[in-house]
């Protein structure tokens, strides 16, 4: 193992109910904006709860709605606008990731003299954020418990991760009946996002991990036993507590202890595409990454043949590592697709005229892949393998 420091300062309340924490959570602020999406949170009764809520404090409450799935730079602006212009001492936000990533660099943008972009492009640095929790409606990025957003600036058609250890939500509440009302689509794309989480930290070339390792290959037997009951039955609380539970594990820190931290090609291409074709995030990579398993397995199989065994229970009796290895990348295809995921870029109706935009996006901040590391070729041969 590696030497590392595990920090995760966001407070999860978790469970049905729990939304009662909200009014105590917030009781010491004057000045508080809710930021929230395209509605959703008006339709399922989640905004009445929040106002409840909101209504017990003597706090002023200001709005922020319709932020974008794939959430765009000029929100963020509007809301950066609004702390400042209002004295905005807490952010709320109510939703699925993008709400949360958009209210991370709101956040950060609020404590900045210059334009949010030049921090989520590391050109200026973050040297403080405002305070914000979080209302998770939707199961699949884990963006309530880490501290890692994702921007899209639409003018110059560029998709951005970064992250900052002031973008930590202060708390977030999670009751799985907030996610009765994702719909079909949406409930897949998060199995597959929260998946290719465990995935990329799986990626890793660290030695003597096996701790980390098992943590992995369970939350991924435990996605692949519960999807399928999931999508049968969207109100089950049973499922969506597992997988709302299963998605923030997956990324909120866990398990990237004392390894490498994996390998995030995949969704470094995944951001490239949905920069150009505004695509939903979990629909990318459902397509993507039994694509990059395939690429490369081709240099070194084991990693993939573990999964596959571990993972899929592919028995690798009288097969070469080869074999199961590529029998463990067909599963991973196969179990995605039978939830109804994409399995093509085709299926989105792009083909490869922007193909070298697509490549040309991946390498926007640079270092891709660690596993394997990437260059223009690698990625065009993923990329062509996906169309
Ligand atoms: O906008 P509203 O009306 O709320 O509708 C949303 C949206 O249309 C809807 N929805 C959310 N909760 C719902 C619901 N509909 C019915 N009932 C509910 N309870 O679902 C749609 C998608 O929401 P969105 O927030 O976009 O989905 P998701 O949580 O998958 O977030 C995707 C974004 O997160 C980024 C992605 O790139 C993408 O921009 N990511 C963020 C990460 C992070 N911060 O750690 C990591 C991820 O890898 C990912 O890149
Ligand atoms: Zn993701």
């Amino acid at each position: 193992m590696k030497t590392f420091l595990q920090y995760n300062p966001t407070k999860l309340y978790f469970g049905q109910g729990q939304i009662k924490q909200l009014s105590n959570s917030l009781n010491k602020h004057i000045n508080i904006l809710l930021v929230y999406g395209g509605g959703s949170i008006k339709r399922n009764g989640v905004y009445n709860d929040v106002m409840n809520q909101l209504k017990q404090l003597k706090a002023t409450v200001f709005e922020l709605a319709g932020v974008e799935p794939n959430p765009r730079l000029s929100t963020v602006r509007k809301g950066v606008e609004i702390c400042k212009n209002e004295n905005i001492d807490f952010i709320l936000a109510v939703g699925g990731g993008s709400v949360i990533d958009c209210t991370k660099a709101i956040s950060a943008g609020a404590k900045h003299d210059g334009d949010a972009w030049d921090l989520i492009k590391g050109i200026a640095p973050i040297e403080a954020a405002l305070p914000f929790g979080t209302v998770l409606t939707l199961a699949a990025t884990g963006s309530e418990m880490n501290n890692v957003s994702v921007i899209t600036n639409w003018e110059t058609k560029d998709k951005l991760g970064w992250s900052s250890p002031h973008v930590f939500p202060v708390f977030s509440i999670l009751d799985p009946t907030y996610t009765f009302s994702v719909p079909l689509d949406q409930t897949v794309y998060g199995i597959v996002d929260s998946m290719s989480h465990a995935l990329e930290y799986y990626f890793h070339r660290t030695e003597n991990t096996p701790v980390i390792d098992g943590f992995i290959e369970s939350l991924l037997r435990t996605a692949v036993a519960t999807g399928p009951k999931l999508i049968e039955d969207l109100h089950s609380f049973q499922h969506r507590e597992t997988m709302m539970y299963l998605s923030t594990t997956a990324f909120n820190g866990l398990l990237a202890s004392g390894t490498d931290g994996g390998d995030w090609a995949t969704h470094r291409i995944e951001h490239a595409i949905s920069a150009i074709y505004d695509i939903p995030h979990g629909g990318g990579l459902a397509i993507l990454f039994p694509n990059w398993l395939e690429h490369v397995l081709e240099e070194d199989p084991s990693r993939v043949k573990k999964l596959a065994v571990n993972v899929f229970g592919i028995s690798a009796e009288g097969k070469d590592d080869m074999e199961v290895a590529k029998e463990g990348a067909k599963a991973l295809r196969e179990f995605w697709n039978s939830l109804g995921a994409p399995s093509r870029l085709a299926d989105y109706k792009i083909d490869d005229k922007d193909l070298d935009a697509m490549v040309e996006k991946t390498f926007i901040k640079p270092g891709v892949g660690t596993y394997k590391e990437m260059n223009d070729e690698s990625v065009r041969d993923i990329l062509n393998r996906s169309l």
